[in-house]
C-alpha cells in the first residue's frame, strides 16, 4: 500500500507567520516512523516540500479582480502546482497526505484529487466552514475560502480564476460533510443553509454524540466514492491543539477526533488527506509539542493504527 506525502509550506492564506514550518517540524518529530509503525505494510514516499513559482504575467489579470483579498496570486500559483502534484502522487501511490501550511491549500489538494478521481466525497473537519466568497469574506484571508472554489454553485463567483481550465471536475454539494464547526461567519451560515450543505457543528455532536455523527456522515456519502479528509487542527479543542492561528474553544476532544478518523479509515475509501494549520510559532514550547503530538495521533489513526491492538494479520481485520 503506497502512500505519498507532500509538504505544502504555504502561509499566505492568513496573516500569522509560522504555519509554513509545520511540514518540516512533523518530519523532525518522526512523522515517517510514526506512520510506518502504524502499518508496516505502508510504502511511504516523501516528495519533500511543494515548489512553485508565481507567474506574474499569467496571474496579473486575475489578481486585479481580487485585489481585496490577500495574496491571491500566491494562492493560485501554489494551488496550481498542488493540483498537479496530487495527480502525480495518485498515479504513483494508492493514497496521499498533504501537510500544510494553512487551509488555503485545501483547494488545490481536493481539486487535484477530483481531477484524478471525479467520484469523490469530502469530509471537512474544522472549527470553520472555510466557504467564504471573495465578496463575503470579512478578513480577506483566503484560508477562509477554499471550499468555495470546489462546489459548482459557488465557483461561478470566481469567474476570473479560470477554474474550468485548471480544475474542471468539481465536488457535488451533496458529497460534502463538515464536522466540528463552531465559528461560522453569518454569510457562511447563509450559504450553508441556502445550498443545504450537510454540517455537523459542535452542538449537534453534543446532542447525538460522535458515533451517530459518523453514521450520518457515512450514510450521506456515496458508498462507491473515494473519500478526501481535510483535517484542520483547529477542529480539535484548543487544549489539545493550542498552536494554531484561529483557535476556538469548545472543540473536539482528541479521542473524538481519533474516533472520527478511525471510522473514516475503516471504510477503506480514504484516498487523500490534508493536515493543516499547525503553527509552531504560536504558544509555548509545550503548546507546540502538544499540538504536534495531537496531529501525529490523528495521522497514525488515519494510516492504520488501532487502539484495540489489532494488526492487519488479525482475523478482526478483514
Ligand atoms: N471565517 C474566518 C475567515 O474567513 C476564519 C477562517 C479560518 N480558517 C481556517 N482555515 N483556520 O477569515
Ligand atoms: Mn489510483
Ligand atoms: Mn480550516
Ligand atoms: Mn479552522
Amino acid at each position: 500500500n503506497r502512500l505519498g506525502i507532500i509538504g505544502v509550506p504555504f502561509a499566505k492564506g492568513q496573516t500569522k507567520q509560522g504555519v509554513e514550518l509545520a511540514p518540516d517540524l512533523l518530519r523532525q518529530n518522526r512523522l515517517r516512523q510514526v506512520l510506518q509503525s502504524s502499518d508496516e505494510r505502508l510504502l511511504i514516499t516523501d516528495y519533500g516540500n511543494l515548489q512553485y513559482a508565481v507567474d506574474e504575467s499569467l496571474l496579473q489579470q486575475q489578481r486585479q479582480h481580487y485585489h481585496h483579498i490577500h495574496n491571491y496570486a500566491d494562492f493560485m500559483a501554489c494551488n496550481l502546482a498542488l493540483i498537479g502534484q496530487v495527480q502525480l502522487m495518485l498515479r504513483e501511490n494508492a493514497q496521499f497526505l498533504a501537510i500544510g501550511g494553512d487551509h488555503a491549500i485545501g483547494f488545490g489538494s481536493v481539486a487535484g484529487h477530483l481531477q484524478h478521481t471525479p467520484n469523490l466525497s469530502l469530509v471537512w473537519i474544522d472549527a470553520h466552514a472555510d466557504i467564504n466568497l471573495h465578496s463575503t469574506s470579512q478578513s480577506g484571508n483566503i484560508h477562509g475560502m477554499p471550499v468555495s472554489f470546489l462546489l459548482p454553485q459557488l465557483r461561478a463567483t470566481w469567474q476570473h480564476a479560470a477554474l474550468d481550465k485548471i480544475a474542471p471536475n468539481c465536488l457535488p454539494k451533496d458529497q460534502l460533510v463538515y464536522i466540528g464547526l463552531r465559528d461560522i461567519d453569518p454569510y457562511e451560515a447563509f450559504i450553508l443553509n441556502k445550498f443545504g450543505i450537510r454540517y455537523y457543528a459542535m452542538d449537534s455532536i453534543d446532542r447525538v454524540g460522535v458515533p451517530k455523527i459518523i453514521e450520518m456522515t457515512l450514510d450521506a456519502l456515496s458508498p462507491r466514492n473515494k473519500i478526501h479528509v481535510s483535517f484542520d487542527i483547529d477542529a480539535l479543542d484548543s487544549n489539545v491543539a493550542p498552536s494554531t492561528g484561529t483557535a476556538v474553544r469548545g472543540g473536539l476532544t482528541l479521542r473524538e477526533g481519533i474516533s472520527i478518523v478511525e471510522a473514516l479509515r475503516d471504510t477503506k475509501r480514504v484516498q487523500g488527506m490534508d493536515l493543516v494549520e499547525i503553527n509552531p510559532k504560536l504558544g509555548s514550547e509545550r503548546d507546540v509539542r502538544t499540538t504536534v503530538d495531537s496531529g501525529l495521533e490523528i495521522l497514525k489513526s488515519m494510516f492504520g493504527y488501532r487502539r484495540s491492538g489489532a494488526r492487519y494479520y488479525s482475523n478482526l481485520d478483514t
